[in-house]
Protein backbone atom coordinates (compact mmCIF):
# COMPACT_ATOMS: atom_id res chain seq x y z
CA UNK A 1 0.00 0.00 0.00
CA UNK A 2 1.11 3.45 -0.88
CA UNK A 3 1.52 5.77 1.69
CA UNK A 4 -0.87 7.66 2.98
CA UNK A 5 -1.69 11.27 4.82
CA UNK A 6 -0.08 10.96 8.35
CA UNK A 7 2.05 8.49 7.71
CA UNK A 8 5.79 9.17 8.79
CA UNK A 9 8.07 9.86 5.14
CA UNK A 10 10.29 7.65 4.89
CA UNK A 11 14.17 8.33 5.08
CA UNK A 12 16.70 7.62 2.19
CA UNK A 13 20.04 8.51 1.30
CA UNK A 14 20.69 9.87 -2.11
CA UNK A 15 23.01 11.11 -4.11
CA UNK A 16 21.93 14.56 -5.40
CA UNK A 17 23.34 17.51 -7.28
CA UNK A 18 24.70 18.92 -4.08
CA UNK A 19 26.17 15.99 -3.29
CA UNK A 20 24.67 12.41 -0.98
CA UNK A 21 22.24 13.79 1.06
CA UNK A 22 20.56 11.41 4.16
CA UNK A 23 16.98 13.12 3.56
CA UNK A 24 15.87 13.57 7.15
CA UNK A 25 19.35 15.41 8.18
CA UNK A 26 18.70 17.28 4.54
CA UNK A 27 15.26 18.41 6.61
CA UNK A 28 16.21 18.73 9.74
CA UNK A 29 13.58 20.49 12.09
CA UNK A 30 12.12 22.19 8.66
CA UNK A 31 9.24 21.78 6.67
CA UNK A 32 10.07 19.39 2.93
CA UNK A 33 8.75 19.54 -0.31
CA UNK A 34 9.76 16.18 -2.24
CA UNK A 35 8.50 16.37 -5.87
CA UNK A 36 9.26 13.65 -8.91
CA UNK A 37 9.30 14.70 -12.38
CA UNK A 38 9.18 12.43 -15.22
CA UNK A 39 12.64 13.35 -17.07
CA UNK A 40 15.07 15.48 -17.46
CA UNK A 41 15.39 17.97 -20.48
CA UNK A 42 11.70 17.50 -20.79
CA UNK A 43 9.74 21.00 -21.38
CA UNK A 44 7.07 21.32 -18.60
CA UNK A 45 9.69 19.85 -16.10
CA UNK A 46 12.10 22.57 -16.90
CA UNK A 47 9.09 25.36 -16.29
CA UNK A 48 8.17 23.40 -12.88
CA UNK A 49 11.96 23.35 -11.59
CA UNK A 50 12.40 26.94 -13.07
CA UNK A 51 9.25 28.34 -10.66
CA UNK A 52 10.30 26.12 -7.69
CA UNK A 53 13.54 28.45 -7.87
CA UNK A 54 12.57 31.44 -8.98
CA UNK A 55 10.01 31.08 -5.36
CA UNK A 56 13.18 30.10 -3.28
CA UNK A 57 12.61 33.54 -1.11
CA UNK A 58 8.56 32.27 -0.16
CA UNK A 59 10.11 28.91 0.70
CA UNK A 60 12.67 30.06 2.56
CA UNK A 61 10.01 32.60 4.75
CA UNK A 62 8.07 29.87 5.21
CA UNK A 63 11.19 27.33 6.50
CA UNK A 64 10.66 24.80 3.88
CA UNK A 65 13.24 23.01 1.98
CA UNK A 66 12.51 21.62 -1.30
CA UNK A 67 14.28 18.62 -3.26
CA UNK A 68 13.44 17.23 -7.09
CA UNK A 69 13.61 13.88 -8.11
CA UNK A 70 13.71 11.74 -11.17
CA UNK A 71 15.44 8.76 -12.17
CA UNK A 72 17.66 10.29 -14.77
CA UNK A 73 21.34 10.44 -13.93
CA UNK A 74 23.88 13.34 -11.83
CA UNK A 75 25.34 13.97 -15.17
CA UNK A 76 22.37 14.70 -16.65
CA UNK A 77 21.11 16.72 -14.01
CA UNK A 78 24.15 19.03 -14.04
CA UNK A 79 23.56 19.49 -17.84
CA UNK A 80 20.11 20.37 -17.64
CA UNK A 81 20.41 22.85 -14.77
CA UNK A 82 22.33 25.16 -16.94
CA UNK A 83 19.52 24.71 -19.40
CA UNK A 84 17.06 25.61 -16.85
CA UNK A 85 18.96 28.48 -15.33
CA UNK A 86 19.29 29.83 -19.21
CA UNK A 87 15.74 29.48 -20.25
CA UNK A 88 13.94 30.32 -16.40
CA UNK A 89 15.68 33.17 -15.51
CA UNK A 90 16.67 31.71 -12.35
CA UNK A 91 19.55 29.72 -10.10
CA UNK A 92 18.65 26.86 -8.91
CA UNK A 93 20.44 25.42 -5.80
CA UNK A 94 18.03 23.35 -4.19
CA UNK A 95 19.05 19.17 -4.57
CA UNK A 96 17.90 17.15 -7.52
CA UNK A 97 18.24 13.49 -6.65
CA UNK A 98 19.14 11.39 -9.71
CA UNK A 99 17.18 8.34 -8.33
CA UNK A 100 18.55 5.52 -10.93
CA UNK A 101 17.81 2.61 -9.39
CA UNK A 102 14.60 4.10 -8.51
CA UNK A 103 15.00 3.08 -4.68
CA UNK A 104 13.24 6.49 -3.84
CA UNK A 105 10.57 6.73 -6.48
CA UNK A 106 9.36 3.03 -5.61
CA UNK A 107 9.54 3.58 -1.51
CA UNK A 108 7.43 7.09 -2.45
CA UNK A 109 5.11 5.21 -4.87
CA UNK A 110 6.03 7.72 -7.66
CA UNK A 111 5.97 5.55 -10.80
CA UNK A 112 2.53 4.43 -11.47
CA UNK A 113 2.86 1.89 -14.12
CA UNK A 114 -0.20 2.36 -16.34
CA UNK A 115 1.10 5.97 -16.86
CA UNK A 116 4.73 5.49 -17.27
CA UNK A 117 6.36 2.04 -16.70
CA UNK A 118 9.91 3.79 -16.31
CA UNK A 119 9.04 7.55 -15.81
CA UNK A 120 8.32 8.95 -12.16
CA UNK A 121 4.54 10.80 -12.75
CA UNK A 122 4.45 14.56 -11.00
CA UNK A 123 4.21 13.12 -7.05
CA UNK A 124 4.36 16.00 -4.86
CA UNK A 125 4.58 15.60 -0.86
CA UNK A 126 4.74 18.10 1.74
CA UNK A 127 6.20 16.93 4.64
CA UNK A 128 6.18 18.36 8.62
CA UNK A 129 8.67 19.10 11.31
CA UNK A 130 7.66 15.96 12.44
CA UNK A 131 8.32 13.90 9.54
CA UNK A 132 4.55 13.21 8.35
CA UNK A 133 3.57 13.52 5.47
CA UNK A 134 0.66 16.68 5.50
CA UNK A 135 0.30 16.34 1.64
CA UNK A 136 0.28 14.14 -1.46
CA UNK A 137 -0.91 15.51 -4.77
CA UNK A 138 -0.35 13.52 -8.17
CA UNK A 139 -0.01 15.30 -11.46
CA UNK A 140 0.08 13.86 -14.86
CA UNK A 141 3.03 14.00 -16.80
CA UNK A 142 1.21 16.92 -19.25
CA UNK A 143 0.37 18.88 -16.45
CA UNK A 144 2.57 21.08 -14.40
CA UNK A 145 2.13 21.98 -11.20
CA UNK A 146 1.57 25.61 -9.11
CA UNK A 147 3.76 25.83 -7.51
CA UNK A 148 1.85 29.34 -5.84
CA UNK A 149 -0.71 26.50 -4.60
CA UNK A 150 1.96 24.28 -2.66
CA UNK A 151 2.99 27.44 -1.20
CA UNK A 152 -0.74 28.41 -0.67
CA UNK A 153 -1.04 24.83 1.56
CA UNK A 154 1.99 25.19 3.28
CA UNK A 155 0.88 28.42 4.66
CA UNK A 156 -2.67 26.74 5.89
CA UNK A 157 -0.83 23.84 7.10
CA UNK A 158 1.31 25.99 9.23
CA UNK A 159 -1.84 28.33 10.56
CA UNK A 160 -3.73 25.26 11.29
CA UNK A 161 -1.17 23.26 12.86
CA UNK A 162 -0.75 26.20 15.57
CA UNK A 163 -4.67 27.31 15.73
CA UNK A 164 -7.94 25.62 16.29
CA UNK A 165 -8.79 26.22 12.34
CA UNK A 166 -9.18 25.39 9.26
CA UNK A 167 -9.40 27.53 5.70
CA UNK A 168 -11.85 27.70 3.53
CA UNK A 169 -12.29 27.16 -0.35
CA UNK A 170 -9.97 29.21 -1.96
CA UNK A 171 -8.37 30.79 0.89
CA UNK A 172 -5.83 33.11 0.80
CA UNK A 173 -2.95 34.45 3.38
CA UNK A 174 -4.93 37.58 5.30
CA UNK A 175 -8.32 35.88 4.80
CA UNK A 176 -10.74 35.10 7.30
CA UNK A 177 -10.52 31.45 8.38
CA UNK A 178 -12.83 28.74 10.21
CA UNK A 179 -13.15 27.73 13.65
CA UNK A 180 -12.93 24.18 13.95
CA UNK A 181 -15.71 22.74 14.67
CA UNK A 182 -14.20 21.08 17.89
CA UNK A 183 -14.56 23.66 19.75
CA UNK A 184 -17.61 25.36 21.22
CA UNK A 185 -18.39 29.46 19.83
CA UNK A 186 -18.03 30.18 23.80
CA UNK A 187 -14.48 28.53 23.48
CA UNK A 188 -13.96 30.44 20.26
CA UNK A 189 -14.86 33.58 21.45
CA UNK A 190 -12.05 33.30 23.64
CA UNK A 191 -9.32 32.08 21.91
CA UNK A 192 -10.49 34.39 18.98
CA UNK A 193 -10.59 37.68 20.30
CA UNK A 194 -10.76 39.63 17.14
CA UNK A 195 -14.55 37.88 17.06
CA UNK A 196 -16.22 35.24 16.00
CA UNK A 197 -18.63 35.12 12.84
CA UNK A 198 -21.74 32.84 13.27
CA UNK A 199 -23.55 32.27 9.98
CA UNK A 200 -24.52 28.79 10.69
CA UNK A 201 -23.89 26.77 13.94
CA UNK A 202 -20.82 24.68 12.05
CA UNK A 203 -19.88 27.79 10.08
CA UNK A 204 -17.80 29.97 11.71
CA UNK A 205 -15.17 32.81 10.94
CA UNK A 206 -12.81 34.35 12.85
CA UNK A 207 -9.73 36.82 11.08
CA UNK A 208 -6.80 35.08 10.43
CA UNK A 209 -5.59 34.78 14.27
CA UNK A 210 -1.56 34.89 13.42
CA UNK A 211 -1.66 38.33 11.92
CA UNK A 212 -1.58 41.59 13.95
C1 LIG B 1 7.49 17.49 -19.86
O1 LIG B 1 8.04 17.70 -18.80
O2 LIG B 1 7.37 18.35 -20.71
C2 LIG B 1 6.93 16.13 -20.18
C3 LIG B 1 7.52 15.01 -19.61
C4 LIG B 1 7.02 13.77 -19.95
C5 LIG B 1 5.90 13.68 -20.79
C6 LIG B 1 5.31 14.81 -21.30
C7 LIG B 1 5.82 16.06 -20.99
Amino acid sequence: MGLRLGDTAPNFQAVTTIGKIDFYEYLGDSWGVLFSHPADFTPVCTTELGKTSQLKDAFEARNVKVLALSVDPIEKHFEWIGDINETQNTNVDFPIIADEDKAVATTYDMIHPNASESFTVRSLFIIGPDKKIKLIITYPASTGRNFVEVLRVIDSLQLTAQHSVATPANWQHGEDVIVVPAISTEVALEKFPKGVKVVKPYLRYTPQPNLN
